[in-house]
């Protein structure tokens, strides 16, 4: 184990089943359709890519990315898109696929930022969800999740913290000292 990590949540083998679980439900929701899925940069690069080996539908991707200037540890409200996508998704059903759903800012944005382009529908698929962090007046849910978490900083399977930790392989629950010195 990495020595920043206090300790594991979920391992590779968990992670799996929350990918394989999602990816059924999507496949069962999706019967007949192709939905076009489209990948926040970066945080979800490694679920998705997982997910989307996993759904047995003909589907379509394209990235967007976000960037919400906040503290460290935290989004604030102001999100602004630095990477659009480029295809054509009018008529068509999106999924959004996230790492994880904290105070809502960032998806609250993106899905109403996409209604200018008039997609048949969009849904909200996130590995993690930490409902207690959700902002009062933001109505944002999760029509596909992975698990529910605490209000713990984790890091992990595409999860960062100030870039680093997305490439191991678990996810983790980063030691206090690490995410406390910012605030020193
Ligand atoms: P929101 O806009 O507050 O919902 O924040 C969503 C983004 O915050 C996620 O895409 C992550 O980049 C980041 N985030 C929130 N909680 C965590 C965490 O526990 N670990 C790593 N990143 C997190
Ligand atoms: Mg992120």
């Amino acid at each position: 184990m990495h020595k920043n990590i206090d300790r594991i949540l979920y391992s590779e083998k968990e992670l799996s089943e929350l990918t394989d679980r999602i990816a059924s439900d999507i496949g069962r929701d999706y019967k007949d359709k192709e939905p076009f899925l489209i990948p926040i940069l970066k945080g979800s690069v490694l679920f998705f890519a997982d997910l989307v080996r996993k759904i047995p539908l003909d589907c379509r991707f394209d990235f967007m990315a976000a960037k919400s200037y906040g503290s460290g540890t935290t989004s604030s409200g102001n999100v602004v898109i630095t990477k659009d996508i480029t295809a054509d998704i009018s008529g068509i059903d999106v999924i959004l696929v996230e790492d994880i759903l904290d105070t809502g800012n960032t998806l609250f944005y993106i899905k109403n930022y996409l209604q200018k382009y008039k997609p048949a529908s969009v849904k909200v698929c996130t590995l993690f969800d930490k409902p207690s962090r959700r902002k009062k007046d933001i109505d944002i849910k999760a029509d596909y999740s992975g698990a529910k978490v605490d209000d713990l900083f984790i890091v992990g399977y595409g999860l960062d913290y100030d870039e680093k930790y997305r490439n191991l392989p678990y996810i983790g629950v980063l030691k206090q000292h690490i995410h406390e010195k910012e605030k020193e």
